[in-house]
């Protein structure tokens, strides 16, 4: 027996400025079936996370608001713990940057960087907003392409024709923020010299000795080494600005008044802050833990921030470490902490749904909370994200399809119902008691040889192997099951023997498959432990060699999904809201006051007089319809579109897909629920309407741009959608 790792883990620190999406998630899932894995088998393992709350974005959001930056994140951090429980995500602590540790920590390492002689101070000129009066990241900035002339495009980079340029290389550049015109301010900055050479030497032979995955590690010496940039000019490791100006949300600067660290240097120590944090609740020695040589550092993050975790992140460490020892020898009073290199950078890619990229405006189209709100298994989730992740940066489609597949045939099909099977006959004929006929030798060592080369795919994030090993072996036990015929055998007294010994076979196999999906489905295999084979605590991974010996009977341990729930999950909520004209004066107060407005009055019954007439909260048809602007109207960018391409969907029963052909505006995908109504065959090349500026959203087979429109009544069945005249012409606007 080795001794047990202690290992120190965090998965990135998300952004303060929004909820969880599925791609948080989907690192979180990850990070817990490793976490879990690794106490199972006997490490220690410190599981953290944190809010990473600083930052302009944050500052901006807060003030369109009207509240402060801490009580937006306040906010954020309220809700988190709901997702994280209901996804089964067994953090030991979760914290914030903004907070007393992260100012403390982050300080710390700054000074002794800066003693170390790798900070610097050099003026930089850059682009302020004189309305605002603040320094603008260039995002912030926008203006007309050098190149292509395309009007307001950001400070870095031309949507349009893709060509990368300074901020100052636009043509009438102005602030995002305010629509001032920019002008170009100097200010001392302060850097980090990550060109050093004694820097660049030790990250080149830290990113060696296969540490990193390949793929990340080749990206990492690519920067390192100097390699071609975009547009083919050499590159080479450049220093690296961490501070930011007044007015930023940030952690400032010790003795230099009015500048503030640049976020990505204080998020990373947020790491540990958080571990601070969870050592000062439980009684643990932080600098202890972190001196200890045994001790492990491993931080879980997305291939899109792997620049500041193999550089910048272990160079900030390596010499705020090194120093701090040496200032601490020469005057004890300096305290020494021993900040660690992390011992390693475990990069996931990112989870696409249907294919599609996750966008900032629209997301997923899958949301976490809605996931558990309409009732949908954690545990299916995080089966279906095990099932296909791997150690490798690849990315992960999440496919409803596959989905349902994976958790009704391989989930409930093949690992749940053996148990409920097999235990019906030994709870009829044989009392609950196992009992195995012949040599138990052969048993133990199959049961060891699993668990074994379980074991070497969870340490090594090969979820996916790990799952087809399990699942092989899975089907190895239904079909012995199976052949042995025993619902043939119950029928004959004189075969009790040999029905005890299948069944029982068939319970110690399912035993060992709950023990080694328990990193995975954490609430099943704690059921399975407690309630089925009656221990008084959670499976350990040792438990994959007891032979158990008794069963209690069978209570139900997981439904199949019902694809129903998957339109449910996809299905915006309220989507109709945003074609929906609100009220008819573009000054009265917001929707929901002009809703209580209306039902005030109704109940009153219209006989108060200071009442203002009722008005309906909603545009309905006929009677209940309000007036809308013409403005309001306008909104909608009503088009002619020829139907050039109409299919049916695999496993949907109302919709049809539809490629709309828009004349200069290109083509569109479109998902109609026209399929009651319509052979799609009939339907190729008529012309009719659609919203063409209606969000884009992400269903369940695809993304669909656009809608439709169709008439169809209350009284008269049918649907019918629209054509225009004859004459009209594919993109034509509808006005
Ligand atoms: N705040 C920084 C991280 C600071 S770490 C010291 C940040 N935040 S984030 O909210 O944008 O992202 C947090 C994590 O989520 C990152 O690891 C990121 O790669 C991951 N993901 C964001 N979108 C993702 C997907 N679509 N799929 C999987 N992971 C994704 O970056
Ligand atoms: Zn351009």
């Amino acid at each position: 027996m080795t001794a047990p790792r202690r290992i120190f883990v965090t998965t990135a620190l998300p952004y303060a400025n929004g909820s969880f999406h599925i791609g948080h998630i989907m690192e979180y899932i990850q990070a817990d079936i490793w976490v879990r894995f690794q106490r199972m088998i006997g490490n220690e393992v410190h599981f953290v996370g944190a809010d990473d709350a600083h930052g302009a974005p944050i500052m901006l959001k807060a003030e369109a608001e009207g509240i402060t930056p801490q009580q937006l994140v306040g906010r954020i951090a309220a809700e988190r713990p709901k997702y994280l429980k209901g996804f089964h995500i067994s953090f030991d602590n979760w914290h914030s940057t903004d907070s007393p540790e992260n100012v403390e920590l982050s300080q710390d390492i700054y000074r002794k960087l800066k003693a170390r002689g790798l900070i610097y101070k050099k003026p930089v000129e850059q682009f302020y907003d004189p309305v605002k009066g603040m320094f603008l990241a260039d995002r912030y900035i926008k203006g007309e392409c050098p190149k292509c002339h395309a009007k307001d495009q950001y400070g870095d980079a031309c949507e349009v024709c893709s060509s990368v340029y300074a901020p100052t290389d636009l043509i009438n550049p102005y602030s995002a923020l305010s629509g001032a015109a920019p002008v170009l301010k100097s200010s001392d900055h302060f850097f980090f010299k990550l060109s050093d050479p004694e820097c660049v030497a030790f990250l080149k032979d830290w990113m060696g000795n296969n540490r990193l995955q390949s793929q990340v590690a080749n990206k990492a010496k690519e920067w390192i080494e100097g390699g071609q940039d975009k547009e083919g000019n050499a590159t080479s490791l450049g220093d690296w600005d961490i501070s930011r100006d007044a007015p930023y949300f940030g952690i400032e600067i010790p003795d230099e008044p009015g500048k503030y660290f640049y976020v990505w240097l204080d998020a990373p120590v947020g790491y540990l802050a958080s571990f601070k944090n969870y050592c000062a609740k439980k009684g643990m020695d932080f600098d202890a833990f972190l001196a200890d040589k045994q001790t492990e550092q491993i931080h879980f993050i997305g291939k899109d921030i792997i620049y500041f975790h193999t550089l910048f992140w272990p160079a900030m460490l390596k010499f705020a470490g090194e120093k701090s020892k040496e200032l601490n020898a020469a005057n004890p009073k300096v305290r020494h902490i021993e900040y660690r290199v992390p011992d390693n950078i475990f990069v996931h890619g990112f989870i696409t749904v249907s294919g599609e990229k996750m966008s900032k405006s629209r997301g997923t189209g899958i949301s976490p909370l809605r996931y558990l709100d309409i009732g949908m298994n954690p545990e299916w989730l995080r089966y279906y994200i095990a099932a296909k992740l791997n150690a490798n940066v690849e990315d992960v489609d999440f496919n409803a399809e596959d989905f349902i597949a994976r958790v009704n045939s391989d989930l409930v099909g093949k690992y749940v119902n053996i148990a409920s099977r097999a235990a019906t006959f030994i709870h009829k004929y044989c009392d609950g008691k196992l009992a195995y006929a012949g040599d138990m030798v052969p048993i133990v060592e199959a049961a060891r040889a699993s668990a074994k080369s379980a074991q070497e795919a969870f340490d090594a994030r090969e979820f996916s192997r790990a799952i087809r090993d399990i699942m092989a072996n899975a089907d190895r036990i239904n079909q012995a099951f199976d052949a042995a015929q025993p619902w043939v055998l119950a029928k004959d007294p004189s075969k009790l023997a040999e029905l005890q010994d299948i069944c029982s076979r068939t319970l110690q196999g399912f035993k060992l498959l709950s023990v080694l999906l328990a990193p995975i489905l954490p609430t099943v295999a704690a059921r399975v432990a407690r309630e089925f084979f009656g221990l008084d605590r959670d499976f350990t991974w040792s438990d994959t060699e007891v032979i158990p010996q008794h069963i209690n009977p069978y209570s139900h341990l997981m439904t199949r999904v019902d694809p129903k729930l998957l339109d449910a999950l996809f299905e915006p909520p309220a989507e109709a809201a945003q074609v929906t004209p609100s009220t008819p004066h573009p000054t009265s107060p917001a929707k929901g006051d002009a809703a209580k407005t209306g039902s005030q009055s109704a109940s009153s019954g219209g006989t108060a007089s200071n009442v203002p007439p009722p008005q309906p909260s909603h545009a309905g048809a006929g009677e209940g319809a309000s007036h809308i602007s013409i403005d309001d109207f306008s909104k909608v960018d009503l088009r002619v579109a020829k139907i050039a391409k109409a299919e049916h969907v695999e496993g949907a029963d109302k919709l049809l897909k539809l490629t709309l052909d828009l004349g200069a505006m290109g083509t569109r995908q479109v998902f109609a629920g026209i399929k009651s109504a319509y052979d799609p065959a009939k339907l190729e090349g008529r012309l009719t309407v659609m919203v063409a500026n209606l969000a884009p959203r992400k269903m369940k087979f695809g993304l669909s741009e656009g809608m439709v429109l169709a008439a169809s009544g209350d009284e008269a069945p049918g649907l019918f959608i629209l054509s225009p005249d004859s004459g009209a012409q594919p993109g034509m606007r509808i006005k």
